[in-house]
């Protein structure tokens, strides 16, 4: 027994900051963020845009097109690192505010990897019947965490929200590989502000901002991504040629195409709306699966894989069936 998608939802907040809005506030330019990261804008959440508010909405979008009511669900799982209040969970105030009465919530921080791990998790829980529908979210407001100092940083980040729901079925379909590697974490790194040394004194607040070797993790990701993706199509005893679609992280449009030159499979397998976006950091998955069911290019028996890395370092795959 496996959890199936039975629906999809996303929120994308209201305000949108092109890459020329960001080359009035630093030394940057649109030349420089295309053709880096394949960016060219991203949403930016205000301040009645939480990350509870932008999951609940993408929730409940999702709970339509599965066409279930929010009482249905037994489990609510939010991947983010990004949310304004440590607690209540963040899946706590999605179930307040859709109502899901009957769920059990908690959020959990896998970085750019966390929507795979929630999704992971929720997965073993359904698998041994201790739940029959989920609903998995990522949820990222990282314009909170970003030093819009740092021109290195800044202009690659965006905010948002996907959802998914699971309901188990007996043909239903869902294998994962997963890694970490913490020695790497050093790379990718944002402290918390709730120590004394912040709230007590004027200190420097610059690392409790994202801080990125993006040269470090680039190298991190090209080469891990492709590996992972080969280990889980392998533990599926399945072929590259029967995958109809690779839906990776979307942390940099130069990543996915090294990705899909590594494994020598056609760009078109891999979807991209980072151009529209920015990273969303755990949102991002989410967000394009939602994208690609809304547009009916996803068709019931097609072969998806999905794959997550970012911060920890932690780099996943999973492939489920549409
Ligand atoms: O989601 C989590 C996972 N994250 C990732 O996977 C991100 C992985 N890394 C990357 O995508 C890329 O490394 C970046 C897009 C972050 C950076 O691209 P890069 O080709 O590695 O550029 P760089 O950092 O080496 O910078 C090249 C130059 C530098 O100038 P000099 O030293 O060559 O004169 C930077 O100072 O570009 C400069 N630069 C910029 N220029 C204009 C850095 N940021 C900017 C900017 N605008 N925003």
């Amino acid at each position: 027994m496996t959890g199936k998608i039975k629906g999809t939802g996303s929120y994308r907040p209201v305000q949108v900051w092109d890459n020329d809005n960001l080359s009035h506030m630093m030394d940057t330019s649109d030349e420089w963020i295309r053709g880096r990261t394949g960016i060219r804008q991203r949403h930016i959440a205000g301040q009645e845009e939480t990350v509870a508010y932008m999951a609940a909405r993408a929730a409940e979008k999702a709970l339509t097109d599965a066409g279930m009511w929010p009482e249905q669900i037994d489990l609510i799982l939010v991947s983010t690192m990004s949310a304004e209040r440590i607690m209540p969970c963040t899946a706590c105030e999605v179930q307040k505010l859709i109502g899901a009465v009957n769920a059990t919530c908690f959020d959990l921080n896998g970085a750019c990897t966390g929507f795979l791990l929630a999704l992971n998790t929720a997965q073993a829980y359904l698998g041994q019947q201790i739940y029959h529908r989920a609903l998995v979210i990522g949820a990222e407001a990282l314009s909170h965490l970003t030093n819009w100092q740092d021109r290195s940083t800044c202009v690659l980040f965006g905010d948002g929200a996907g959802a998914v729901i699971l309901e188990n079925e007996e043909s239903a379909v869902y294998i994962q590989a997963t890694h970490s590697m913490g020695n790497g974490g050093e790379s990718l790194t944002c402290a918390s502000r709730n120590r004394p040394e912040f709230t007590e004194t004027r200190a420097d607040l610059s690392s409790t901002y994202m801080q990125m070797d993006g040269k470090e993790v680039f190298k991190f990701a090209v080469s891990k991504v492709p590996e992972v993706i080969l280990e889980v199509l392998e533990k599926a005893g399945k072929t590259k040629e029967e995958i109809r679609y690779y839906m990776l992280h979307q942390a940099n449009q130069r990543i996915v195409s090294s990705v899909a030159k590594h494994m020598k499979e056609p760009l078109e397998k891999f979807p991209m709306n980072i151009e529209n976006l920015g990273n969303t950091s755990s949102a991002s998955i989410p967000l394009l699966l939602d994208e690609w069911n809304k547009k009916g290019e996803l068709k019931a028996g097609d072969w998806v894989v999905l794959s997550g890395f970012g911060g920890g370092l932690t780099y996943g795959a999973s492939l489920l069936q549409w």
